[in-house]
């Protein structure tokens, strides 16, 4: 696989994909470690998995069903999903933005992104939802930066703003949505590592000190990817475990996706609301 996906490779993708849908879906969710219960609420799905999907990266890790589902969702119709690949599974940055790349060629200029991530606020809680307002893209900052390699002109500019990575009208919906059903939710700045190591106490200090509210090791590189090509992005984090700050307790996957249980319901009920009102 060469380092940065071409336009070919994506429209290759887009052509696989648009036989296998009869829908022309206009909002794009990922669904991220143990979230991928949205999906069952589609209606009139259409179902593709990754692996049929030419230059799609796939995901090996448990807990990410690896498809493509394509449907309605409150009367509107979606691309979703459930599961996503890696940079840590060792997909370079611009295949980890194929998807989002597939999804503006489709036509879809909104994305919900989602994540399970580790909370570094104290304040914050396994089973909480964070909308995320904000963004650290360390990874991307020392090089790995879904943009590296020859600018796709047709998407967005060679230096593209990321000033507003996190669309404001959107985040306010989501806000309006939780009130709404009775759903707490907390806002905070995401930062994005690559994995697949937890962190130690020292680097989550240093997270900490830098302004960071929760980690995790994806949508970053996606959200880039969407404001490139100029789609409005929701973001949402499930938060699945409570950062170790002082090393005395461990993190582990299976904490990760049991949390999605929790939090899979809360989500589900304000990606709905945030869809059928945006
Ligand atoms: N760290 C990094 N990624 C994660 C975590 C975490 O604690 N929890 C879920 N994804």
């Amino acid at each position: 696989m060469e380092d940065f996906i071409t336009l070919e490779q994506i429209d290759q993708a887009v052509d696989m994909v648009r036989r296998n849908t009869r829908h022309q879906p206009e909002i794009g969710i990922i669904l991220g470690s143990g979230l991928g219960g949205l999906a069952d609420a589609v209606e009139d799905a259409d179902s593709i998995p990754f692996c049929e999907i030419p230059f799609w990266p796939t995901s090996t890790v448990y807990g990410h069903e690896g498809r493509l589902v394509i449907g309605k969702l409150e009367g509107k119709l979606v691309m979703m999903m459930q599961g996503r690949a890696h940079y840590y599974e060792g997909y370079s940055m611009s295949h980890v933005g194929l998807p989002v790349r597939v999804m503006q060629r489709m036509g879809i200029k909104t994305l919900v992104v989602t994540n399970a991530a580790g909370a570094i606020r104290p304040d914050f809680m396994p089973g909480d939802l964070m909308l995320i307002y904000d963004h650290i893209a360390l990874v991307g900052m020392v090089g790995m930066n879904p943009l590296r390699g020859p600018n796709l002109d047709v998407f967005g500019p060679r230096f593209p703003d990321m000033s507003q990575a996190y669309d404001r009208d959107l985040l306010a919906l989501a806000e309006i949505v939780a009130a709404e059903k009775g759903i707490e939710v907390r806002k905070g700045v995401y930062i994005c590592l690559s994995g697949p190591s937890f962190e130690g106490p020292a680097d989550l200090r240093f997270l900490r000190a830098i302004g960071a509210d929760a980690v995790g090791m994806s949508t970053v590189p996606e959200v880039i990817v969407a404001r490139h090509g100029g789609m409005r992005v929701l973001g949402i984090s499930g938060i699945s475990n409570k950062a170790n700050l002082d090393g005395s307790t461990i993190t582990t996957h299976e904490e990760v996706l049991e949390a999605g249980r929790i939090i899979v319901p809360k989500l589900v009920e304000v990606i709905r609301g945030v869809v059928k009102r945006c």
